[in-house]
């Protein structure tokens, strides 16, 4: 298995153009499974999961090709199922049981299972379906679903914010008979988007973006070509990477408004970020003080740049309490930290960070996609040689991480065993 081996203590200076959305993309080639005509997604990110929900659109018979960022999806549905050993290695997987359903009135989708961040349930999915008039079953570990007369709309009530629920609503209802009606939906920037391509293809749907969506079911889905939004949470990453560093990086393409909540934190830590209309800059100059956060969904603090925003207080003035409250066990990054000499006290879901002047080289181990960034980050601030191991979960989410890194002065190199 692949590691990174860094050499930390330098200031990243540059610039970095941030790729597209994995968040966005991974819902919109599920999206591809509804239309009669050709959906084409441009500045669609080279990922692993990327690359495995290709894999799981061919493995249902639909044409899919791949063009640098475009990929191109059509054709039609000949294999209903998902099987586990697809599902098992992506759990966005999930989302092609509303379109599977929608278009085609059946879906056999594996349970994806649970992941180092939790048990990752999908009752919510199930209930969504339902209320648009499927019947699912649960046998054998996997959830067997049908429409013989087609979803009808209807309305759903979360209980809780679904970033994957919703979308899998949101798809579902395009063209279920009627009206339907998603409350306490998920307000993320990629149900926005996913909304605008569905409208791009011919859905009828309102208050995207709002915790109310409204849909107008219609008979068909047709061609539409959609650009991918910017990643936020790379996006994010990165400035986090200015900040700990101490440096200076100036990101294009990304997008401020999605990144709010962060940019207010950063500011308050002492971070300076100026958005230059095209591109973000952020300057750690200096000492970072510490800041307590709260995750939450959008527009609140992303769990998704927690792991992220610890490695940045395991190094700033004072003490930061971190409250994870998206995610049951997402602190897994923690115990990988204090090898590196962080003093971190875990509580729950409360971890209370105590920032040092310095942290110590250390070879450390990646658990889950956010977690393996956050020691990355670590890494980078930290003087002498430290190695990153399980860096396949890396690559899931970030792509080119050491070329856009390296070309800003990180020293990074990936082994092999
Ligand atoms: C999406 O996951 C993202 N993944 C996650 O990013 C992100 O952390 C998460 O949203 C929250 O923002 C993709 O978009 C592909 P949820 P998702 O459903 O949809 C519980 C990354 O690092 N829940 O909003 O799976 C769930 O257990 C990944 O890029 C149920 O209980 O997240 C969690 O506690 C990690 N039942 C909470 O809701 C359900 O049926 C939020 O999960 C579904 C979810």
């Amino acid at each position: 298995m692949d590691r990174l081996r860094i050499d930390g203590g330098v200031p990243l200076t540059g610039d970095i153009t941030i790729s597209g959305a994995k968040n966005a993309a991974l819902p919109l080639m599920a999206a591809g499974l509804v239309t009669d005509g050709t959906l084409t997604l441009g500045n669609v990110p080279h990922l692993v999961d990327t690359a495995s929900m290709e894999v799981l659109l061919r493995n249902h018979g639909m044409d899919v090709i791949r063009d640098g960022e475009t990929v191109s999806i059509g054709g039609t549905v000949t294999n209903f199922d998902a099987p586990y050993d697809l599902v098992r290695k992506m759990r966005a997987s999930i989302l092609v049981l509303g379109p599977l359903l929608a278009r085609y009135g059946q879906a056999r989708v594996s349970l994806p299972g649970g992941c180092a961040i939790g048990t990752r349930p999908v009752d919510l999915h199930i209930r969504a379906m339902q209320a648009f008039g499927a019947i699912v079953e649960l046998a054998d570990g996997y959830i067997q679903a049908r429409a013989p007369s087609g979803l009808t709309g209807g309305r759903v009530v979360f209980p809780m914010v679904s970033v994957g629920a919703t979308e899998n609503a949101l798809i579902a209802a395009s063209l279920a008979k009627g009206e339907s009606e998603i409350v306490n939906a998920a307000r993320e920037p990629e149900i926005i988007d996913l909304a605008e391509c569905l409208i791009a293809m011919g859905a009828k749907i309102s208050g995207h973006g709002t915790d109310t969506i409204m849909v107008e079911g219609v008979d068909r889905l047709g061609d539409a070509t959609h650009q991918v939004i910017p990643d936020r949470i790379e996006a994010g990453t990165f400035a986090m990477a200015a900040a700990i560093t101490g440096g200076e990086l100036t990101l294009h393409k990304a997008r401020p408004r999605h990144l709010d909540a962060l940019f207010d934190v950063l500011k308050s830590a002492g971070v300076s970020v100026t958005d230059n209309g095209d591109a973000i800059q952020v300057s750690g100059n200096g000492q970072v003080t510490s800041t307590d956060i709260t995750t939450d969904p959008f527009p609140g603090f992303p769990t998704d740049l927690q792991a992220q925003f610890m490695a940045l207080m395991c190094l700033a003035e004072g003490s930061s309490r971190i409250s994870e409250t998206v995610f049951e066990n997402r602190f897994m990054h923690v115990p990988e930290l204090v090898r590196m000499g962080a003093d971190i006290q875990v509580d729950g879901g409360v971890a209370m960070v105590r920032g040092r002047p310095s942290l110590t080289p250390a070879p450390v181990m990646a658990t889950d996609l956010r977690a393996s960034v956050s020691l990355v980050l670590a890494a980078l601030a930290t003087k002498g040689t430290s190695e990153v191991s399980r860096i396949y979960h890396l690559d899931r989410g970030y792509s080119d991480l050491e070329t856009k890194l390296g070309s800003c002065g990180a020293r990074m190199e990936r082994v092999g065993d």
